[in-house]
């Protein structure tokens, strides 16, 4: 087992029979989902919200009932990975460019666990991963502008050289990095998200409650909100 199916599999211990489990984005939230589909497969009964068309998909092929947020707006776990995690447990997501979904269904959920390798943890937000923002497509030079004005070097993300990446809500992902990390993350969420045509920042600010760090040799940290 590596690191990331660690943690994966010691955070799918917190799901319990009839929960409503969010299932995150990327590389290490697949372990987990696959670990939860163990479960189910076992006889665990649950509904589960995903937060990005791929992670739907893995979970249909592992038949976990999938449900939405209309027919259950109170999420009671949800377990995501995270590209930065400070000692406030504050995240920089969005690697993946399942960012709006997954903050949306944070948002929802009342108990919300972060898992990680060792290297996903910084001492302070921005000093290692670019801080992905979501827009509107008919915003993207404005947006460029205000981000560029304040010298954080925006890059639209690109499939292709002629291609921007698509999120599953339509929208391009602006890049952008801190040159000297993100001393405020509170206020530098609020600011990017009053630019007019941003639907939402990789930033997460007071959302996490627990942190599941896995390492190779097979062991895990817990971390918790204090
Ligand atoms: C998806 O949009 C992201 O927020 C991911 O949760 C994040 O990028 C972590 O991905 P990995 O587990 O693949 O590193």
């Amino acid at each position: 087992m590596n690191s990331k199916e660690v943690a994966g599999c010691r955070a799918a211990e917190f799901v319990e029979e009839r929960m409503v489990v969010g299932l995150g984005t990327g590389s290490t939230a697949e372990f987990a989902i696959r670990a939860i589909g163990q479960r189910v497969g076992a006889g665990l009964a649950i509904s589960a919200i995903p937060t990005s068309e791929a992670s739907a998909a893995l979970a249909r092929e592992l038949n976990i009932d999938l449900t939405t947020l209309e027919a259950n707006p109170h999420v009671d776990l949800t377990i995501d990975g995270a590209d930065e995690v400070d000692p406030e447990l504050n995240l920089i997501k969005g690697l993946g460019g399942a960012l709006l979904r997954e903050k949306i269904v944070a948002a929802a959920t009342a108990y919300q666990i972060i898992i990680i390798d060792p290297s996903k943890q910084v001492d302070q937000l921005g000093t290692q991963a670019p801080l992905p923002i979501e827009v509107v497509p008919f915003s993207k030079s404005l947006v460029v502008r205000h981000l560029a004005e304040q010298e954080l070097n925006p890059v639209l993300r690109m499939v292709a050289p002629d291609q921007p990446f698509i999120t599953d809500n339509g929208n391009f992902i602006i890049d952008c990095s801190f040159p000297a990390g993100i001393a405020d993350a509170d206020g530098t969420d609020s600011w990017l998200n009053s630019i007019p045509g941003v639907v939402e920042n990789g930033l997460f600010v007071d959302m996490t409650h627990l942190v599941v760090v896995g390492n190779d040799d097979g062991s895990s940290q817990l971390i918790e909100r204090t």
